[in-house]
């Protein structure tokens, strides 16, 4: 398939690419049907891995939960009830080692907040997508998510809504009642989530690595 890009496409992709920021304070304002469509058809085109889900016809779904939809709070429990006994497996494998320890006092704060009060933001969410990828072998799912995000996350740039990736949701994978909730079979799926909507203010400036710094030429 020849598609012909031209210098303008390239220009166009180039812009789309430096645009794309994480958006984390959304208006109320629930994007349309068509948009939320549009963004999940780019996740349905990004790449799977073949070899690991042969075979299987059901690979990826897509859960779009609305703004005020109670389903939150059933989700927010799960999410404190799996940050607890997360917290409790890390803080026994920091037991035995205290370099790591000293690098997760950040994320041991994070996840004895979300055990305690889950993740507030959810409950504001214009629209929030849970993506289900199907687990294979090689166990390459978690990488699939990450090219459907990116995927989905570029076309809601271009379509002007702010995108927020709600990574914690990858943790839920191992919870039962995360998938009896999403209707889903247990182990068979991994997870992970992003916030769509209209963002509030302009995201700040951010610090880029330079290119010249980032490559070595062998
Ligand atoms: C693997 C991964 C997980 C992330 N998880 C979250 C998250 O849970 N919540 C969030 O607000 N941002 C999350 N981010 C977004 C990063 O914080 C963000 O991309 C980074 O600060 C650069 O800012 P930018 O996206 O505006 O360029 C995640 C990014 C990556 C690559």
């Amino acid at each position: 398939m020849n598609y012909n890009f031209n210098e303008q496409d390239i220009k166009v992709l180039d812009r789309i690419i430096e645009a794309r920021r994480s958006v984390r304070v959304f208006k109320e304002e629930i994007p349309s049907d068509s948009m939320i469509k549009a963004v999940i058809q780019v996740g349905v085109y990004a790449p799977y891995a073949g070899l690991a889900v042969a075979g299987e016809m059901d690979l990826r779904r897509f859960f779009v939960i609305k703004k005020d939809n109670q389903i939150i709070n059933s989700i927010n429990e799960i999410i404190k009830a799996t940050a607890k006994s997360n917290l409790k497996l890390l803080e026994k494998s920091l037991e035995v080692n205290p370099f790591l320890k000293e690098k997760s006092q950040g994320f041991v704060r994070r996840l004895s907040f979300t055990s305690q009060a889950g993740l507030q933001d959810l409950t504001q969410a214009p629209c929030f997508i849970i993506i289900a990828e199907r687990k294979g072998m090689p166990p390459v799912e978690k990488q699939s998510l990450a090219h459907t995000m990116q995927n989905m996350w570029l076309k809601a740039t271009v379509l002007g809504l702010g995108f927020r990736l709600i990574s914690m949701i990858e943790n839920l994978s191992e919870s039962n009642d995360f998938c009896k909730l999403l209707g889903l079979p247990y182990g068979e799926f991994a997870f992970n989530g992003c916030i769509i909507g209209y963002q509030v203010n302009e995201p700040t400036k951010r610090n880029r690595m330079s290119l010249e710094n980032s490559i070595s030429w062998l």
